[in-house]
């Protein structure tokens, strides 16, 4: 009988090359301390809850709610009998939220960059993407024969030699994180409008990092530009700083339209189930009439981030929640991530092949719910294990 050798000598090889990982096994749900399976209570620096929702009364309260008048699960893909009205009312909330004319909601932010851009793409279209862009973005992509280009991370220059010579195809497609997950860094999203706007192309937005985040109230990187309207494509998740999960598209009705009857991850996926489109109901109106929050999130993050910078830390280009620490290359990542966690710090490393060899890094991201003491707790015990380092 078959076995599983080819799959176990894979994996023993991602463990020579210092590559596995087992799970962190957490208990009691997501929080800014956390307590780990052996009991160990650290302070959470790397998780995508920025505004501490996932446990904000509102939303459980809705959630709860719509178990009781819904049930547990939508039953259906939402092309048979899943779209339910409560689905209907989070698609029209969002589409006035984000100020476009539709919007249409997916299981989650990787399948709508995986649906959407899978459906829009042909062999005779061009895709012109961000070399750091996310892996979902590439997974769409890849699902396709269309052309594709890449250009080096934020380099105008490159862009629009790429746009120059692309004339001939049917339709060119620019595609960009708003904010870049693994630097913290935000797309020159001005500068990416008017390229396209002078070539005709099309621009498509992944905000996973920015909804709830960049913009007024968390509407997103188009907001936070003032470019409503010149962006033709936005993508946010739900899972993220809305605290649920989920992802969207944000655009024009005919794009819905389209997608309703082709993007294979909206048709062939059971929907959402309706508590989480309540939650997710809930989260806008929090992100409205709780402006604090957001407020105190980039409060949090722009001293933290000053106050590592004067301790002496590569940050790299981050310019939001998001910060790296630079540390090296991975073994030396792995350790110091390693250590901070001895020092109560949960600060994930992140090494070849999701970042180069040599700039390996600690992603931090800072939240809404950490209070001072917790920032000065992280940063003195940074400052200690920086040291023994010899980075600071
Ligand atoms: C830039 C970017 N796009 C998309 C996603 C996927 O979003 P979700 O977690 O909702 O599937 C992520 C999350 O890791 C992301 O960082």
């Amino acid at each position: 009988m078959a076995g599983f050798e080819v799959i176990e000598g894979q994996l023993n090889s991602l463990k020579e090359e210092g590559r596995y990982r087992p799970l962190s096994i957490w208990e009691g749900g997501s929080d800014s301390w956390m307590t780990l399976q052996n009991g160990r209570r650290v302070l959470q620096m790397s998780s995508n809850n920025y505004l501490g929702l996932t446990k904000h009364p509102a939303l459980k309260q809705a959630a709860i709610e719509a178990i009781e008048a819904y049930g547990v699960g939508a039953g259906s893909v939402r092309t048979i009998t899943g779209t339910l009205d409560i689905h209907d009312r989070l698609e029209r909330r969002l589409a006035e939220f984000k100020g476009t004319e539709a919007t249409l909601v997916f299981q989650s932010g990787f399948t709508t960059n995986q649906g959407v851009l899978s459906s829009i793409l042909g062999p005779d279209d061009v895709v012109i993407s961000d070399e750091l862009n996310h892996a979902s973005i590439i997974d769409g992509i890849r699902l396709t024969k269309t052309n594709k280009k890449i250009y080096a991370h934020k380099d105008m220059n490159q862009l629009e030699e790429v746009l120059k010579a692309s004339g001939s195809f049917r339709q060119r497609i620019v595609v960009t994180d708003g904010v870049f997950s693994m630097d913290g860094d935000i797309a020159p999203l001005p500068s990416i409008v008017e390229l396209a706007e002078r070539y005709d192309a099309l621009v498509y937005v992944d905000d996973a990092h920015a909804s709830g985040v960049l913009g007024k109230c968390g509407k997103g990187s188009t907001d936070h530009f003032g470019l409503h309207g010149r962006v033709h494509i936005q993508v946010g998740t739900l899972s993220k700083a809305i605290g649920a999960v989920g992802g969207y598209v944000a655009s024009s009705q005919v794009l819905k339209d389209y997608l309703t009857h082709t993007a294979r991850s909206f048709l062939f996926s059971t929907s959402l189930p309706p508590s989480v489109a309540a939650t997710c109901l809930a989260a806008i109106d929090v992100l409205q009439h709780e402006p604090e929050l957001t407020e105190r999130l980039w409060s949090n993050a722009n001293s933290f981030r000053t106050s590592l910078q004067q301790a002496g830390f590569d940050t790299g280009e981050s310019q939001t929640p998001i910060i790296p620490i630079i540390v090296g290359d991975p073994a030396r990542t792995m350790a110091f991530s390693q250590r901070l966690l001895e020092e109560g710090i949960c600060a994930q490393g992140i090494v070849y092949p999701t970042v180069a060899l040599e700039r390996g890094r600690v992603r931090l991201i800072v939240t809404a719910q950490h209070t001072a003491e917790d920032l000065a707790f992280a940063l003195e015990a940074l400052k200690r294990v920086g040291s023994e380092f010899g980075m600071i």
